[in-house]
Formats: structure tokens, C-alpha cells, sequence
């Protein structure tokens, strides 16, 4: 008979303090998420130091660079949000969002399958065009362009060494990743983030890119009224050694730090990082 494995106490305290994280987000409100983080003043168009501006510029740069293209881009941890891939909807064949939250996918296949959502993501797309060089009137071909592209809506863990289910992707993996405040979000601490990190890199084919955008300094944010979510503060050498320890080359690290008049009270985020990385 196969002897059972002892966990060891820190593995186990592990598992424990992720089982706790996964509590917190059973109380996830995507409409209040939406409204804390993608309404003015951390979304407003017309100001360029607002902080969804500054990653929708991001995303856009990071894809037209290089002329990042090809077959299957996968969204790690979509929440109830599109815009991380309004730019890569145009460059790959297939987009796969994904959440932990059935709440979430709902959201998603609402916009998806019915148009119906709790945030108007028309000023984003309309923004996404204007940077395309489109006409801003171009929003609802791109609208349809991602509805088009998107194939799935999956359920995903980081937390787990294979965080979809077999066979959700092609064999040798996606060609792009994006991840967006996600990893920081459901990790107790560094190791547990870096181990993510590791998880979410299996899904990704050797000499594919990472597009991981994610908080600085930040030790909660609100999930819903009165729901306070951790998040592992993290500084940007920790970002940089945590990529590297996970195979990852860097080319590209941004940071953004917040205006006073960001700071909104949803959270304690000092600043956003966005790295673009490859697979080594
Ligand atoms: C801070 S939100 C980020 C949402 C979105 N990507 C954005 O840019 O605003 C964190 C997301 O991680 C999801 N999540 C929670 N636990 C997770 C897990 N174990 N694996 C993957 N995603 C998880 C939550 O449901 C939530 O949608």
C-alpha cells in the first residue's frame, strides 16, 4: 500500500491562509468592484495621469512594440473586467478569459452573450480606438471584434500547479498571457504570489509573452461594502526577482504612482506596475 505523504506544518499553514483568501471572495461584488476601480476619477479620459488611461496605453504599446501576435491569448483572473483585452482582441485568433468567481463569468458572459454589464465599457473601447489611430466610432467594431474572438470563459485557480482543466488550451500552451491585479489579489504572502507566478506560466509556451499588470504597496482593497480583501504589498524588485525566479526574461517594467486625488479610499495602492516579459 502507498504510504501517505505527511504535509509538512508550513505547507499546510499554506493551504489554510489560501483557503482563508478564498473566503474573502465569496463576498466579491462585481458591480461595486467595477464602480470603486473603473469610474472617474481612476477612469477619466481625459486626464492622462488617470490610472485606467495609463494601463490602457500600457497594453496598447506592449502589443504594437513588437508586433505581438498569434493564435491563443489567455486573461488570468479577468474579474467582472474587459478592458486588458481590448488591445490583444485585434493581434490573436482566440481570446480565453478567466475566474475564480462564477459571479464573475457571469459578468463576463453577459457582455459576451447579451450585451447587458454593469459598467458601460463604450468610453473604453472608444479610447482603444482613438490609440489604434480608428475613428472613435470604430468602439462597436471592436466591441464585436472581442466578442468574436473571445472562446471561453473558464474557472481558473493560480493556486493550482495546472490552473485550468486539462485540455482547455492548446498543447503547447498560450502565445500571450495577461494578468491584472489578480496574482497579489488571492496570495498571502510573497512566496505563495511567486508560486502562482509559476502556476500561471504553465499555461504559457516557451518563448511566449507576459503582460502582468499589478498593485505596489498595497495591503487591501475593498471586494464589496465593508469586505476589505489582503493583498501582498509588493515593491518592484520583488516584482522583478519574483518573474526571474519563474523563468521569465524581462523587457519592460513601467510604473505608474498614484496622484493624491486617486486615492479614493477602495484600497491603499501606492503605485501599478506593468511588466512585459518572455518565457525563457
Ligand atoms: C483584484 S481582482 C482583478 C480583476 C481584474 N483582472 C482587474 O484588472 O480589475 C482579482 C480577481 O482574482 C480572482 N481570484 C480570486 N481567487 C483566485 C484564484 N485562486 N485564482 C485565480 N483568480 C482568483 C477574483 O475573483 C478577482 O476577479
Amino acid at each position: 500500500m502507498e504510504a501517505h505523504r505527511e504535509r509538512p506544518k508550513t505547507e499546510l499553514d499554506e493551504l489554510k491562509r489560501i483557503a482563508v483568501m478564498e473566503a474573502c471572495y465569496q463576498h466579491f461584488d462585481p458591480a461595486a468592484y467595477l464602480q470603486y476601480n473603473y469610474t472617474p476619477p481612476r477612469a477619466d479620459f481625459e486626464r492622462s495621469d488617470s490610472i485606467v488611461p495609463w494601463k490602457l496605453n500600457c497594453l496598447h504599446r506592449a502589443f504594437t512594440d513588437d508586433d505581438l501576435r498569434g493564435d491563443v491569448l489567455v486573461d488570468v483572473g479577468s474579474g467582472p473586467t474587459l478592458y486588458q483585452v481590448m488591445s490583444g482582441c485585434e493581434r490573436f485568433e482566440r481570446v480565453v478569459l478567466s475566474d475564480f468567481l462564477e459571479i464573475n463569468r457571469r459578468e463576463l458572459q453577459n457582455w459576451l452573450h447579451e450585451g447587458k454589464s454593469s459598467l458601460d465599457w463604450t468610453d473604453y473601447f472608444t479610447y482603444v480606438c482613438e490609440l489604434e489611430g480608428r475613428s472613435s466610432s470604430a468602439w462597436a467594431e471592436k466591441a464585436a471584434r472581442l466578442r468574436s474572438v473571445v472562446s471561453d470563459v473558464l474557472p481558473i485557480d493560480v493556486h493550482q500547479s495546472c490552473p485550468l482543466s486539462p485540455g482547455s488550451l492548446p498543447q503547447c500552451g498560450a502565445d500571450c498571457l495577461v494578468s491584472s491585479f489578480c496574482l497579489e489579489s488571492v496570495s498571502p504572502d510573497l512566496p505563495s504570489f511567486t508560486r502562482a507566478l509559476g502556476h500561471i506560466s504553465s499555461l504559457l509556451k516557451k518563448g511566449g509573452h507576459l503582460l502582468l499588470i499589478g498593485a505596489l504597496g498595497e495591503s487591501f482593497y475593498m471586494g464589496a461594502p465593508g469586505l476589505c480583501i489582503p493583498v501582498v504589498p509588493l515593491d518592484e524588485v520583488q516584482v522583478c526577482a519574483s518573474l526571474k525566479a519563474s523563468g521569465y526574461e524581462l523587457l519592460q517594467l513601467c510604473i505608474y504612482h498614484l496622484p493624491p486625488d486617486m486615492k479614493v479610499g477602495v484600497d491603499d495602492v501606492t503605485g501599478v506596475f506593468f511588466a512585459k516579459a518572455k518565457k525563457a
